[in-house]
């Protein structure tokens, strides 16, 4: 009989398939399987660091899976960027994509970012960057106590994360310790720059159903109100129609500011 769990946690170091994920998720960018979720993920995300207003030293992203988007807008207003992930499988992937023998080299992502903003510039150069300022790619599970698993990081200045924490927390009570867990390596006056799934439930990787969190846009944003968070902008995009890979409700990008 066909196992109906969804999957979540350790699969993704059995079941994750990061060539399928890019595939589905993050290649075909005007004409994704959710209908515009990428453009509108890598757009909404250059429009927060556009400004130029977020920006410091340090930079870590939590989730970062097989793939970078959510730091390349980042790049140029940052020093040091830190990369992590719960899955082997995808912490190894990421460091053959930027600095071992692996093919994928995110060109479509970075261009389409480069485009949003200087088009005289060869997608190369921010790729170049980015791969000049990570300083590593490390384990994180958020639902242990020590969320790095002994890395001992000095407190950020920035921090990113997309479609992570969605995959995590088994409930919104837990998504809510979870970002009080997070709020600890931000500095007071540190930016968080989020993007998420609402209102949905699962999502395809190959014939593999991996699980998402089912939350409302009130239960994010009281999530992080409650950690000490004051919002600075949310952008927010609805379904436009049906696919097979997932249920997708409607995704945010939201940007905030750590007050306490
Ligand atoms: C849907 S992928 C998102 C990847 C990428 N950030 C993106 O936006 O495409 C979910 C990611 O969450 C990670 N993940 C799942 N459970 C986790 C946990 N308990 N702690 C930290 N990361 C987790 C997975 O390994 C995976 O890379």
């Amino acid at each position: 009989m066909a196992d109906s769990r969804l999957l979540r946690d350790e699969d993704y170091n059995t079941h994750f398939d990061p060539d399928a994920f890019i595939k589905t998720y993050h290649t075909v960018l005007e004409d994704t399987v959710v209908g515009g979720l990428v453009p509108f993920v890598l757009k909404g995300e250059h429009d927060v660091f556009k400004t130029g207003d977020v920006k410091g030293r340090r930079l870590l992203d939590i989730g970062t899976g097989p793939v970078p988007h959510s730091v390349i807008p980042a790049v140029p207003f940052v020093q040091d960027i830190y990369l992590t992930d719960f899955s082997t499988v995808n912490r190894k992937y990421l460091y053959d994509a930027l600095f071992g023998s692996g093919k994928q080299d995110y060109s479509n992502v970075f261009e389409f970012l480069v485009n949003l903003s200087d088009k005289s510039q060869p997608w190369t150069k921010r790729s170049d960057e980015l791969k000049d300022k990570v300083r590593g790619i490390f384990p994180c599970d958020l639902l242990q106590d020590d969320i790095f698993k002994g890395s001992y990081f000095p407190l950020f200045d920035v921090i990113t994360t997309s479609f992570c924490l969605d995959s995590a927390a088994p409930d919104v009570e837990t998504y809510g310790k979870i970002v009080k867990e997070i709020s600890k390596y931000l500095k007071i006056g540190g930016h968080l720059v989020i993007v998420g799934a609402l209102d949905t439930t699962y999502y395809f990787v190959g014939e593999h159903k991996f699980f998402s969190l089912n939350k409302s846009a009130g239960e994010v944003k009281s999530c992080w109100k409650n950690a000490g968070f004051s919002i600075q902008s949310w952008n927010q995009m609805e379904a436009t129609e049906e696919n097979e890979e997932c249920d997708f409700g409607g995704a945010y990008v939201m940007h905030c500011i750590k007050e306490s």
